[in-house]
Order: structure tokens, then sequence, then C-alpha cells
């Protein structure tokens, strides 16, 4: 599973690495529309109020009826259930250039901000460890980084090939380049 803020490349890398060890790739926000597993449209925010429990119900049976090993991505992917995970990979960017990201990607001005602080404060790193334990959770900071290298330090974090504690949660502070 990949996760991480909107715009640290979860989908780029995800991409990438479904071709290279062919895995299925589920993505999140396209199963959502493709299967309406939405509650409510949230003015607020604009955006769609996700049915969580209906997710991770169909996470769960596609992981279980695909003989395939699938690679789950998207800023959701912690409603997977922990038993249909073996790895959460949490990719981070500096609050800096993610910004540059999200203007590249069309978002808007409150979004941007959002999406900024909520990479500053860890918010999908502590999802991640709180849902599937510090054993199966991966930091990757991919600030400096080629989507290419990121998918090679997954690829060697799968094959059990990095150091201990190199990729650890907790490493990647960004704290205080916003406040
Ligand atoms: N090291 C890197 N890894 C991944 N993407 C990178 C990297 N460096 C730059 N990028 C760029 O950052 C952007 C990331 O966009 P992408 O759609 O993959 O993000 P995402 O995390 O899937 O966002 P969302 O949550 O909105 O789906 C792409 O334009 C990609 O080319
Ligand atoms: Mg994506």
């Amino acid at each position: 599973m990949i996760t991480g803020t909107p715009g640290t490349g979860k989908s780029t890398v995800a991409r990438l690495l479904s071709k290279k060890i062919s895995f299925e790739r589920v993505n999140i926000s396209e199963l959502v529309e493709k299967e309406k597993l939405f509650i409510s449209w949230d003015k607020k925010h604009r955006t769609k109020i996700v049915d969580t429990d209906s997710l991770k119900v169909r996470l769960e049976e596609i992981a279980k009826k695909i003989d395939k090993d699938l690679i789950i991505d998207g800023h959701l992917a912690h409603f997977a259930p922990n038993d249909i995970v073996t790895h959460n990979i949490v990719l981070r960017a500096h609050p800096k250039e993610l910004k540059k990201r999200l203007i590249k990607k069309g978002f808007q001005t409150e979004k941007i901000k959002e999406n900024i602080e909520a990479e500053a404060l860890d918010i999908c790193l502590s999802e991640a460890v709180e849902n599937y334990g510090r054993e199966k959770v991966f930091e990757i900071d991919t600030t400096k980084r080629t989507a290419k290298e990121v998918m090679n330090i997954i690829l060697r974090i799968l094959l059990g090939k990095t150091r201990p504690g190199e990729f650890s949660p907790g490493q990647v502070d960004f704290l205080e380049s916003v406040f």
C-alpha cells in the first residue's frame, strides 16, 4: 500500500512499480468513483465524503478475490483492513516542493494550504502507524528523489534489502518549515 498527502507521488510511483513487478494496481479515487463509494458532497472542502465502511469492505473483497499481489494507492489507503496489508509505504515531500507539485496538478490555493499543513503535521504517517503498527510502515522522502529512485527503494523494502531502521517512521520532519 502506498499512501501520503496528495502530490507526494503515490500514483506516479505506483504506476512505475506495477509495470516493473506486474502487481495489480488499485487506485482508491478511481475505485470510489467507479463504484460510487461516497455518501455526500462536502461543500466547504469541495470534495466528496467517502463511505469508508464500504471502501474497507471492497478493498478486502478485491484483495481476497484476486490471485495476484496488489498495490493500493491513495491518501485514503489507510482504510484497507490490516490483514490484507503487508507493507505500508508513506511518501513524503517537503512542503515547498509539495506546493510546486500541487500547483502543477491544478489544486486551488485553499486545498494547497490544507495539504501542506497536513504534510507538515505528519497526518498520513500517524494514521499509518496507528492502523498498521510501526513494523509495517516505511517512510520515504521523495523531495530530492526521482520517482524511479523511490520505486527502487520500495523494491528494496519489499525484498527486505534495506538496512535496519533505514526507512522507519519518524525520520522525516517538516514541521519547522511551515510554522
Ligand atoms: N520523487 C518523486 N516521486 C513521485 N512523484 C514525483 C517525484 N518527484 C516529482 N514528482 C511529481 O510529483 C507529482 C505527483 O503527482 P501524483 O499524481 O503522482 O501524486 P499523488 O500522491 O498520487 O496525488 P493524489 O493524492 O492527488 O492522487 C507528479 O507530477 C510527479 O511527476
Ligand atoms: Mg494519486
